[in-house]
């Protein structure tokens, strides 16, 4: 048995929650008027409502013991500090420091980084500059109209949700994401755009990622085919982020038109730094530092904020909550809002690549569940596609919904409706439907209808259990006025900060990704075997004849 486990705050809650399993969220809103008032906090403009959940009076308080028990106090502070939280790359965890406004010194090995950050902040903030103003020009000498982001992972979720997320305040060059290895995701960007007009960005930590430097290079081929092999179009149309300088300039990028990050920013906490340079050339520096301003404060707020009231926390105790008692494998992120389209993609990197770990950090094997899948799409389209199974499936889903107040498209009565059905599908999961009320809807159905013979008795008997909703489903309501880049910043920080804080409980590394390996070493061995001739007798039988297979295919 593991130490949370065997822990006795983990027992307490294992027997609150055998008390407390089958109770009705319904009843305890009838018995405490205060429910929803108790259950709601707002901080950095966003507004919580977790009432909506399966806990009575002893449950958050027993989930605040727990976080404290596992060391949530000691290490949010750690964090912050520099510490190397990263045990297994021995590397900091500093995300924080890259939106850290207020200057304020932060050492790593005795040293502090701030300076480099504000160097790197600047060099975007004039690069970006001149591509918006039009003084940065193209090899043929015409203005820069669209720009095309290479990477992938951390490389390019997090840039492209928050681009979409805001696309409402663009004003600069038109920006794409080609991300995929396969060739139709290039070949496709490239039909929307005119070479002689566009930025590439090669964005890539590493600068090896193998979607990535394919797709820079064909990208590059591309360019080049256009102003007939004249190397020079390089420099003019390809800028570079990443740490690895030297891989850079072997592929022909500038080195002044390099934007730097370092080991201690993890890729999928990275939009915060010169990966969020198409964020800049998009929306121009004052609302990329906005969208920092926001995450800063959302940080104060995590950093500083007693458990009890702190959104963060809160919202990670809620999931450990679901997950390791309640046994719930998947959390939903629903957004009423079109403009966060990608952020379940975006944060099924920042869960999943996190969290997903069957070891601790001590390197021994955890007897308890980890991280959820994540998963959603945008509400109203998610209602009619798969809300059935989170109304009246068997597997329990505990939900985000998230919503502004205001659209920043009003038109029309749109944003009534979509806010009407955000409250209806939080309160029909809360409240259900009962055998009598399916049973008295069906009898005043039948006396309407003219044919009785529709709607017989023993039909309408047949039909009542198909109909009825067990309801007691939880959700988390997220609010805030308006979208805005500081709003979307606080929201962003929010879920990394929840998503640190279940690491914490669970004892795990939410830095590392080892997990992504295994499949890349095996993609280069299958590579040269479907390149060769040679049949490759290395493999299980499956794999083997795959392999044949594609080799045989091929035309
Ligand atoms: O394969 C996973 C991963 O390492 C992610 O963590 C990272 O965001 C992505 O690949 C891209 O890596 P890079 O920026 O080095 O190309």
């Amino acid at each position: 048995m593991s130490a949370l486990t065997e822990s006795s705050i983990w027992k307490s809650l294992e027997q609150h929650f055998a008390e407390i399993k089958n109770e009705r969220m319904t009843e305890m809103f009838k018995t405490d008027r205060d429910r929803a008032p108790k259950y709601t906090i707002e901080a950095c403009g966003i507004r919580l409502d977790y009432s909506k959940n399966r806990i009575s009076e002893k449950t958050m308080p027993l989930l605040f013991e727990l976080a404290t028990h596992c060391g949530i106090n000691t290490k949010r502070k750690a964090m912050f500090s520099g510490n190397k939280l990263n045990i297994t790359e021995k590397r900091s965890v500093l995300h924080t420091a890259l939106r850290n406004v207020s200057g304020s010194p932060i050492k790593v090995d005795g040293i502090d980084v701030m300076p480099g950050i504000q160097a790197e902040l600047k060099k975007m903030r004039d690069f970006s500059k001149k591509v918006r103003n039009g003084k940065w020009r193209g090899f043929s000498g015409r203005r820069i109209r669209y720009v095309v982001n290479i990477g992938i992972g951390g490389s390019d979720l997090g840039p492209q949700m928050v681009n979409e997320a805001l696309a409402y305040y663009s004003d600069g060059p038109q920006t794409f994401f080609v991300s995929n290895v396969d060739g139709t995701h290039l070949a496709e960007t490239l039909k929307k755009v005119e070479l002689s007009t566009t930025l590439f960005i090669i964005a890539s930590k590493t600068f090896t990622t193998q979607e990535t430097m394919t797709n820079a290079y064909s990208a590059k081929s591309a360019l080049l085919a256009k102003f007939n092999g004249k190397q020079d179009a390089v420099r003019k149309h390809f800028v570079a982020v990443s740490s690895a300088i030297d891989k850079v300039m072997e592929f022909g990028i500038d080195p002044k038109n390099t934007f730097e990050f370092w080991d201690w920013v993890g890729g999928r906490y990275s939009l915060w730094s010169v990966i969020g340079l198409p964020i800049v050339l998009s929306l121009g520096y004052k609302k990329f530092y906005d969208l920092l301003t926001g995450a800063h404060e959302m940080d104060m707020h995590f950093l500083n904020t007693p458990l009890e009231k702190n959104i963060p926390v809160i919202l990670a105790l809620l999931g450990v909550w679901y997950n390791n008692f309640f046994g719930a494998a998947s959390h939903a992120v629903l957004p009423y809002d079109q403009y966060l389209h990608r952020l379940a993609p975006y944060l099924q990197q920042a869960d999943m690549e996190s969290n997903g770990k069957s070891v601790d950090i001590d390197g021994k094997p955890v007897d308890y569940q980890t991280g959820p899948i994540i998963w959603g799409q945008p509400g109203t389209n998610g209602q009619h596609a798969f809300y059935q199974l989170l109304h009246q499936g068997t597997k329990l889903i505990p939900a985000d919904f998230i919503m502004p107040a205001n659209s920043l498209n009003e038109t029309g009565d749109h944003h009534l409706k979509l806010i009407a059905n955000f409250i209806a599908q939080t309160e029909a999961l809360m409240v259900g439907k009962n055998a009598d009320s399916v049973e008295e809807e069906l009898k005043q159905l039948r006396k309407k209808l003219m044919n009785k013979k529709l709607l017989t008795p023993k039909h309408l008997e047949y039909l009542i259990p198909h109909k009825i909703f067990q309801g007691n489903r939880p959700t988390n309501s997220i609010t805030f006025k308006k979208m805005t880049p500081k709003i979307l910043g606080s929201l962003i920080a929010m879920y990394e900060h929840k998503i640190f804080s279940q690491g914490v409980i669970w004892n795990i590394n939410s830095f590392d990704q080892m997990g992504v390996e295994l499949g890349k070493q095996l993609a280069k061995t299958v590579l040269e075997e479907i390149e060769g001739t040679e049949r490759s007798e290395r493999h299980d039988g499956s794999t083997s004849a795959l392999v044949e297979y594609f080799k045989q295919n091929r035309l």
